[in-house]
């Protein structure tokens, strides 16, 4: 295709978008449009966009220069509104949950890459709800103890590799798969490595794509229609390879589910118990689908997420080992030597139970939650949100208000705690923020929070997390690093410690079978 045409047909498509979108702000009431970064014609705040390091601070910092919680951006047609408080998150996506539940529809993740038809990216439309139902139906918040003992199993494995792990964010994931893989598919143990490649890179994909902002596609579909050889359309390369670690993601694992259902040797899961409950008198292929993209969902939702999670657990524990032993002196008072936890300790250990509490609050994997979609026009506070508009919640600043959370940059277990050292429930738990609002929030939160806190009291019992040695056998600088964006993920760089084993006690229950 000609290079002039092309930027002719731009600049052409570009202008009537933003005239349009002038014309419907100009005639849409006396409200105004929440305060924002000045919009330059046509490009709107195309510039403002954060683009790079950590956006939930670039968003939070722009939030504080226009001295508003909630604020507006625009960008070639798009609309998007941040909302920095737990107020105004509250008042919109839970209390006007039935306006604000919806995704934007997107080029790049939606189109491109194939994701649109999946619930966590498509409409709150039927599809949505029947893949929701599949999911909430099988890991029902009723009976949260159905997934322990393959929690458990799953903790033990890592606890046998910690001691002598070179690659931890592999453990993790392994860890994270070694469950979820099971609950979804029928997957178990060992047998979840040969998926998990493919799954983590074809999650973090996601996450990139789904960044408001971060594709031009998205502002301007037209660009779909450009070659790949095109100069400036990676992107469409990118998408083409991203699509095809989602059908690998999505196929592979399912496939195994289907055989053995057809041999007999399925054991119960998400997938084979939805593909048993189908109505045999409705549309099966597409019944089919439903349960697939379910499956895919549920699984992609938790791999990259608690693993991220408890890595960020790792990284707090080395940089605040006041904190560390502090909870071990609490396990040590519940158990017997040589004894790992189990879920029915809970109750006795608040410490643990705090930790997990601080961890989704200091370092959140998803500091901005996922992108919600208004689908009318809306007043709120006096401001105007236009229908169509992009709704960020971030929960990062959420997490670290200072009214609700007192020194909010310091990792501080004991804020939970009351004088007798138990749960103060006046203190704002994190989890909700953490996983999200009102008709969209996360189905996993439980399984989640439950696999963390195993994991955090089987660590801690197991193991002290300590500096690396260096090479003149001094202990390395306790430091903590985070990737920085362009990504809705807040994923920490694997840290330089080692997991020193705690007692032959506990090391020698590890390896002889009485853990499992
Ligand atoms: C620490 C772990 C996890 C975190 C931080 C997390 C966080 C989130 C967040 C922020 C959302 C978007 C909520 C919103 O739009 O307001 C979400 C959605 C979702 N999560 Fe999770 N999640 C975690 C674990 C899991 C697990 C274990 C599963 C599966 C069993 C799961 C399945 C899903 C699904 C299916 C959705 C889409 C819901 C929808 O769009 O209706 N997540 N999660
Ligand atoms: C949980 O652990 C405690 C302490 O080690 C033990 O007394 C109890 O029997 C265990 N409970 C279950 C259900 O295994």
């Amino acid at each position: 295709m000609p290079k002039f045409e092309l930027t002719h047909a731009l600049a052409l498509l570009v202008f009537t978008l933003a005239l349009a979108l002038y014309a419907r702000w100009k005639n849409s009431g006396q409200f105004p449009l929440p305060p924002g970064p000045r919009k330059l014609p046509i490009l709107g705040n195309l510039f403002d966009v954060p683009q790079k390091g950590y956006i939930w601070l670039e968003y939070a910092k722009m939030c504080r220069k226009h001295n508003s919680d909630i604020i507006h951006l625009s960008a070639l047609g798009n609309s998007v509104v941040v909302l920095n408080s737990a107020q105004i998150v509250s008042d919109l996506l839970e209390k006007r949950s039935s306006l604000y539940s919806s995704r934007p529809p997107t080029v790049m993740l939606g189109e491109l890459m194939g994701w649109g038809a999946a619930l966590a990216f498509r409409p709150n439309d039927d599809a949505w709800k029947a893949q929701r139902k599949i999911i909430t139906r099988a890991i029902s918040p009723a009976d949260p103890k159905l997934f322990h003992l393959t929690q458990i199993t799953a903790t033990h494995d890592l606890l046998r590799v910690l001691a002598h792990s070179n690659d931890i964010m592999k453990d993790l994931h392994m860890w994270a798969a070694g469950f979820i893989m099971d609950v979804i598919y029928g997957i178990r143990g060992e047998e979840a490595e040969i998926f998990l490649k493919t799954a983590v890179e074809a999650v973090d994909s996601i996450a990139i794509a789904g960044t408001p902002g971060e594709f031009l596609v998205d502002q301007i579909p037209f660009l779909k229609y450009i070659p790949e050889w095109f100069p400036g359309a990676d992107f469409k390369r990118k998408a083409r390879e991203w699509n095809v670690l989602r059908i690998k993601m999505t196929e592979d694992a399912y496939r195994v589910t289907k055989e053995r259902m057809a041999a007999g040797t399925a054991t119960p899961s998400l997938a084979s118990v939805a593909l048993e409950q189908m109505d045999l008198t409705k549309d099966i292929a597409q019944q089919e689908e439903l349960i697939k993209m379910a499956s895919v969902i549920a699984y992609g939702g938790g791999l990259d997420t608690v693993a991220m999670t408890l890595q960020a657990f790792i990284l707090a524990m080395l940089m605040n080992p006041d904190v560390q032993t502090k909870a071990q002196c609490e396990l040590d008072r519940v158990l017997a030597p040589g004894d790992l936890p189990n879920f029915s300790l809970e109750p006795d250990l608040p410490y643990i139970s705090a930790i997990v509490r601080e961890v989704f609050r200091y370092q959140p994997a998803t500091p901005l939650g996922f992108p919600h979609l208004v689908t009318d026009d809306d007043v709120y506070s006096g401001y105007l949100i236009p229908k169509g508009s992009i709704i960020i919640p971030n929960v990062w600043s959420i997490l670290h208000n200072e009214d609700d959370y007192p020194d909010p940059y310091r990792f501080n277990p004991s804020r939970y705690l009351d004088i007798n050292g138990k749960i103060d429930h006046s203190i704002k738990d994190p989890i909700s923020p953490v996983f999200g609002f009102g008709r969209r929030a996360c189905p996993g939160k439980d399984v989640a929070a439950a696999s963390l806190w195993i994991a955090v009291a089987s660590i801690l019992t197991c193991y002290t997390i300590e500096p690396e040695i260096d090479e003149r056998g001094n202990l390395m600088e306790r430091t903590g690093e985070w990737h920085q964006g362009p990504t809705l993920f807040n994923c920490p760089v694997p840290s330089k410690c080692r997991f020193v084993f705690r007692s032959k006690d506990v090391e020698a229950s590890l390896h002889g079978g009485k853990c499992t």
